[in-house]
């Protein structure tokens, strides 16, 4: 049944998040159906889903064995709570995404958004370095252009000036490398040649500023995605993970985005074959159907908090109501057997040169001046109009009339169709998007 507001006014009480309100209110974009590539608006049209909703429907709309799954264990077990007591499900899909995890990331700890995974990745870095007797390791090393999230810890290490600056001065100790975005790199496809190690150095002016006994963890997005996909410049990743081994910093991935298939492989940390000490993940967790995140620890960290604790004490004072909940289990069970069976991060790779190809051939327009992308991700940089974000805020409305959806940071779009996409897709993706911004 379609939801068609009676009054216009009956969309004022849900105050929207990251939304500009008002002018939603007056021309709304309600959808009120979605199956495999696309949504159905309330006026009946097709719109094709050029970011998988916010990055998280890897397996296209409408799956019924999700909903089967999740439904299925509501009439089994509803809830119950994690702190104490256990239900099958949690523990199953802990072990099945600890088999895909890199390295010795075997530990999982279940939070219910990328938000929280941030927070609890910080939180555990503070506590693994008080466990071995370093507790005066509290600076948090972040990078300008990051996002981890909304929350207070994920603020505080992140670098977008127009989330932060309402909200006063975030954790005392963050710090911020430099962003990656260098200006020789415009238009370059995939790693950037120079400047990685360089710009990774700016960890160990840290280590020579505050003392590396002062410094828990550094967290990156291994591609920085929200603030227009920067991907990392060659030898950037090594770098900070050469540094972080020299002193005992821990060295934290936001996958939030990039985990599960988004650069054609299982994690960016194998895409870029840098192995971090811990990974935070969300989006394509459970397909976008149930709120959940997570963050994989190695065993180091792991036991080192846990071994500090008497047998029947508490070890870890974190946790959330809804952690690993039966559902969000379910539904992410039932997404890795699609992931599996169908072979999503292996078709992501097989159509990332085509995704690549038709994402770069926008660098001919006039009106972009920059395009980045790496597997299924990508970014076009808009010359801004007016004020900044104005122009992305008008192309995201008329690429939604034309029947594309996508996501604009500022006045740049951002690409991340479902990795069940095929050619045909992608065609109708950049089509629909070229004929646009040929308007401009
Ligand atoms: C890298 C990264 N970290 C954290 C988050 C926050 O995730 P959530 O919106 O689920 O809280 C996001 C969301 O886009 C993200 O891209």
């Amino acid at each position: 049944m379609n939801f068609v507001p009676e009054l216009p006014n009956s969309l004022e009480q849900h105050w929207m998040p990251f939304t500009s309100n008002r002018d939603f209110k007056a021309n709304p974009r309600i959808m009120t159906a979605a199956k495999g590539m696309y949504y159905t608006t309330d006026r009946g049209d097709a719109v094709i889903d050029g970011s998988a909703g916010l990055f998280c429907v890897a397996a296209g709309h409408g799956r019924r064995e999700i909903a089967e799954a999740v439904h299925q264990t509501l009439l089994e077990m509803d809830y119950i709570p994690p702190f104490q007591f256990g239900h099958p499900k949690s523990f199953e899909f802990a072990r099945r995404l600890a088999a895909v995890t890199p390295g010795d990331l075997n530990n999982i700890f279940f939070s219910n958004s990328g938000s929280e995974a941030v927070e609890s990745a910080l939180k555990i870095a503070l506590a693994y370095h008080k466990a071995r007797g370093e507790g005066e390791r509290m600076r948090l090393v972040g990078r300008e252009r990051a996002y981890h999230g909304v929350n207070f810890g994920g603020l505080s290490v992140a670098g977008l000036v127009n989330n932060r600056k309402a909200f006063g001065l975030g954790l005392p100790g963050a710090v911020h490398l430099r962003h990656t975005m260098l200006a020789e790199h415009n238009k370059c496809v995939g790693e950037p040649e120079t400047g990685g190690v360089e710009l990774a150095n700016d960890l160990q002016r840290f280590v020579d500023l505050h003392g590396a006994d002062q410094i828990a963890a550094c967290i990156v997005e291994p591609i920085a995605g929200s603030t227009g996909v920067l991907v990392p410049p060659k030898g950037y990743l090594k770098r900070l993970r050469e540094i972080c081994d020299q002193h005992h910093i821990l060295l934290i991935f936001d996958e939030v985005i990039c985990a599960f298939g988004r650069t054609g492989e299982q994690f960016a940390a194998d895409a870029f074959d840098v192995v971090p000490d811990m990974i935070t993940m969300a989006k394509a967790l459970t397909n976008g159907v149930v709120p959940m995140g997570a963050v994989a620890c190695s065993d180091k960290i792991y036991e080192t908090i846990n071994d500090s604790a008497p047998d029947t004490a508490i070890a870890l004072f974190h946790g959330y109501t809804y952690s690993g909940c039966p559902v969000a289990a379910a539904a992410a069970l039932a997404t890795r057997d699609i992931f599996e069976e169908e072979g999503l991060v292996e078709n992501a790779a097989k159509m990332s040169p085509k995704f690549i190809e038709a994402l770069y051939s926008l660098g001919d327009l006039p009106i972009a001046t920059d395009v980045r992308g790496y597997g299924l991700l990508g970014g076009v940089d808009l010359a801004p109009a007016d004020k900044p974000g104005a122009r992305g805020y008008a192309i995201m409305k008329e690429l939604y009339e034309a029947g594309v959806m996508v996501k604009l940071t500022g006045d740049c779009i951002l690409f991340s169709p479902p990795l069940v996409c095929e050619e045909k897709h992608i065609d109708e993706i950049f089509t629909k998007v070229r004929g646009v911004l040929l308007k401009h």
